[in-house]
């Protein structure tokens, strides 16, 4: 384990022992889900050795250790961002350490910006695979034999297993679930529509800043990933519109209700599995 994770779980053990079966990152506009959790403690990000300090408006920058149902999880209510300004490797550190904590299946989320049809403004996606070419890859540098391959396999990173449960969450809830491929890029500027057009054609249904280094590091270390993108808005030239952080948040706040289920009813399902 690396020595940051390594302290920064010994500073976590001296809080608490508990033990999350799944580890959920909130995206924008989406950190209210931790009002969900019957919560057993919580500890701010700024009280962790070493921690990135997370610094987005809609960033609130704590670990919620509660429960759904029956099941533990650990809960990000504020991500850290690449375009923030820390090195790759601290961006991806709450997602090593919820997996040192003992998280076995991370659920991702996150907001983006629809580019397809089906990806229209206010729709939730499930996230079948992503493109990570625009970023740079958080496995660079020594690699630790012991937490995974030097040359990891990507080829089902979002778990077929996880990702069905999702689908039957979605329909036990009656919530539209649409499907696509998500790409991060690094922001923190939106994309231009030049951008756009050209990510549509590589078969982009989603964009957005987040997300796909967190999925590889947890492949790495042998979670189980899946992931929901709400689609705060159609990508930029698609609407005529300017983007803003704002339309984000509030797009967030509208589909709550529908998100909560998805992620309760989810959570709920992952709980019964191995
Ligand atoms: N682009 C990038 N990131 C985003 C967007 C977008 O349109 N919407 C929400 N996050």
């Amino acid at each position: 384990m690396d020595h940051k994770v390594r302290k920064a779980l010994e500073y976590v053990r001296t809080v608490t022992d508990f033990e999350p079966k799944v580890a959920l990152i909130l995206g924008s506009g989406l950190g209210n889900y931790a009002g969900q959790l019957d919560v057993l403690c919580e500890i701010p990000y700024t009280e962790i050795p070493g921690f990135p300090v997370s610094t987005v408006e809609g960033h609130d920058g704590r670990f919620i250790f509660g429960t759904v149902g029956a099941v533990p999880v650990v809960c990000m209510k504020g991500r850290v961002h690449f375009y923030e300004g820390y090195e790759m490797e601290q961006v991806v550190m709450p997602t090593r350490l919820m997996a040192a904590m003992g998280a076995k299946i991370l659920f991702l989320t996150n907001a983006s910006g629809g580019l397809l049809p089906e990806h229209y403004a206010g729709a939730l996606s499930l996230i079948t695979d992503h493109v990570s070419l625009f970023v740079k890859n958080p496995l660079i540098g020594p690699n630790d034999d012991e937490e995974g391959p030097r040359f990891p396999d990507m080829t089902e990173v979002y778990s077929k297993e996880l990702s069905d449960e999702v689908r039957k969450a979605a329909k036990d809830e009656g919530i539209d679930l649409t499907e696509g491929v998500y790409a991060q890029l690094t922001g923190p500027s939106f994309e231009t529509p030049a951008e756009i057009r050209l990510l549509k054609q590589l078969g982009i249904g989603m964009v957005g800043m987040s997300t796909v280094i967190e999925a590889i590091v947890a492949r790495h270390i042998g979670m189980q990933v899946c992931g929901v993108s709400l689609v705060s808005n159609l990508a930029a030239g698609l609407s005529g519109k300017a983007l803003s952080h704002e339309e984000v948040q509030e797009s967030g706040r509208l589909a709550e209700e529908k998100f909560t289920r998805l992620v309760t009813s989810s959570i709920l399902r992952f709980g019964k599995l191995d």
